[in-house]
């Protein structure tokens, strides 16, 4: 039945910035609909919620990113130039490159092998220290990884600076002020690295390899033809790197959610078939994306209430995976529940809904789910001791961070 969409209250920017992950979901709640008008910033907002709302904003080209987000995360996450900037058949001949890098069978489990390596090398190291920090360091192993399986060359010492940079761009996504500004700086810095190389391979002055998605990127055309400025391929290559190293965040939730629950651990011991269910349910519950706005490309309906053209819509991607009207007991983290990436649905959106190859979903859920799957495997076959420190974020940190980077002590093989 179609009713208008009532109003929340005038502005409702403090709540949002109070619990972003409950927002949308708390006055749904609250006013007994799928979504509410108000504003954020003073600026007029449709906030929506689960999956049918999903539908209407990932499906059919209702909604372009343009003055979507705030700049600061636009320039940190994306970019200028990026394929989550374009529209209609620009974005999906950009996208098609996508989806080829990040989910041919052969480069998927090649991205693996590589990880499995910069794992075990990294973790010879933590076994002689007795100790490491997990996230710092398995942001470095993504890092060695990433760069290894684009093609790129990168030094030791170049490697651990580029790993920071590309952590600061994921943790100060959401701020503003002198972190983010520094981050800013950091994303430059890696960009002119990366440009420098595309470059060099455009020249053939350097050795990346024939099937190596630098290769690839740095001899994409776009629809009319043209290589890609070298701008924009620096942009699109760290959209290949800057994303896979921010999977060091899902695998540390998966620590946590391991050491929080020792039935859990247990259960995947002994099952490893069930380690797959876990990475999903893991990337359910995190606390990465907690919505994602859009810009109405037409004048649009939603149950009878209309959008006009250029109105700005948020939709719940936490809080409609997070939906108890849809998943029972979502607090918990149950590896039976069937739900996959590979449905390409809306009910389950830590990275977007719909069809990817069509929408703005993410195309390095695979990936994601893949190294998530890897990394918990690993951690399993190790025993340590944690902290409270590992357990706990600072208030107002979005994503979520482990105040002591979740040291892990007393470390050795099971
Ligand atoms: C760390 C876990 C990840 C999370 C939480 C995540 C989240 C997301 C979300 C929510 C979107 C949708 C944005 C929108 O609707 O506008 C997205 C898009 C995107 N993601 Fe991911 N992502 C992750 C990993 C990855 C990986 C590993 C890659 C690369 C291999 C990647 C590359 C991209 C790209 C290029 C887009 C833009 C797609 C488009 O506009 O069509 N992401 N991601």
């Amino acid at each position: 039945m179609s009713r208008p969409l009532p109003n929340a209250a005038f502005d409702l920017t403090l709540d949002l910035l109070r619990d972003p992950y409950g927002f949308i979901g708390r006055h749904c709640d609250r006013l007994g609909s799928d979504g509410f008008r108000t504003r954020i910033a003073l600026r007029p907002a449709i906030c929506l919620r689960g999956a049918e709302a999903a539908a209407f904003f990932y499906d059919g080209e209702r909604f372009g990113r343009a003055k979507a987000m705030p700049p600061v995360t636009v320039r940190l996450l994306q970019d200028k130039g990026s394929v989550q900037t374009l529209n209609g058949a620009a974005h999906r001949h950009r996208k098609a490159m996508f989806l080829d890098l990040a989910t041919a069978p052969d480069r998927v489990a090649a991205l693996e092998q590589a990880f499995g390596r910069a794992w075990d090398a990294a973790q010879e190291r933590w076994l002689a220290a007795g100790e490491a920090r997990l996230l710092p360091e398995v942001n470095l192993v993504l890092a060695r990884a990433t760069v290894d399986w684009m093609g790129f060359d990168w030094a030791e010492r170049g490697g651990r600076r580029f790993s920071r940079d590309m952590d600061a761009m994921v943790a100060n996504a959401a701020g503003m002020g002198p972190r983010s500004w520094a981050a800013l700086m950091r994303r430059r810095r890696a960009e002119r690295a990366v440009r420098r190389q595309i470059l060099a391979i455009r020249q053939g002055r350097h050795p990346a390899a024939e099937n190596a998605p630098a290769r690839k990127l740095a001899f994409f055309r776009d629809e009319t033809g043209e290589l890609l400025a070298p701008e924009v391929a620096a942009v699109e290559a760290l959209n290949l790197l800057r994303p896979t190293l921010a999977i060091g965040r899902f695998i540390v939730d998966a620590a946590q959610a391991l050491e929080r629950d020792p039935a859990l651990r247990a259960a995947l011991v002994s099952d490893p078939s069930l380690t797959e269910g876990f990475a999903e349910e893991v990337r359910r519950r995190a606390r990465y994306f907690p919505l994602i706005g859009g810009t109405a490309l037409h004048d649009l309906d939603w149950r009878g209430t209309p959008i006009r053209k250029g109105s700005w819509v948020l939709l719940a991607l936490w809080g409609t995976s997070n939906d108890p009207r849809a998943i029972a007991g979502p607090e918990r983290i149950d590896p039976t529940r069937a739900h996959s990436w590979r449905e390409q649905g809306h009910q389950v959106i830590p990275q977007g809904a719909g069809l990817s190859a069509e929408t703005h979903r993410c195309p390095g859920e695979w990936i994601t789910v893949a190294l998530m799957t890897q990394a918990t495997t690993r951690l399993l076959r190790l025993s340590y001791r944690v902290g409270p420190a590992a357990m706990k974020s600072p208030p107002f940190r979005y994503p979520p961070s482990p105040r002591d980077g979740f040291q892990m002590r007393d470390l050795r093989l099971r």
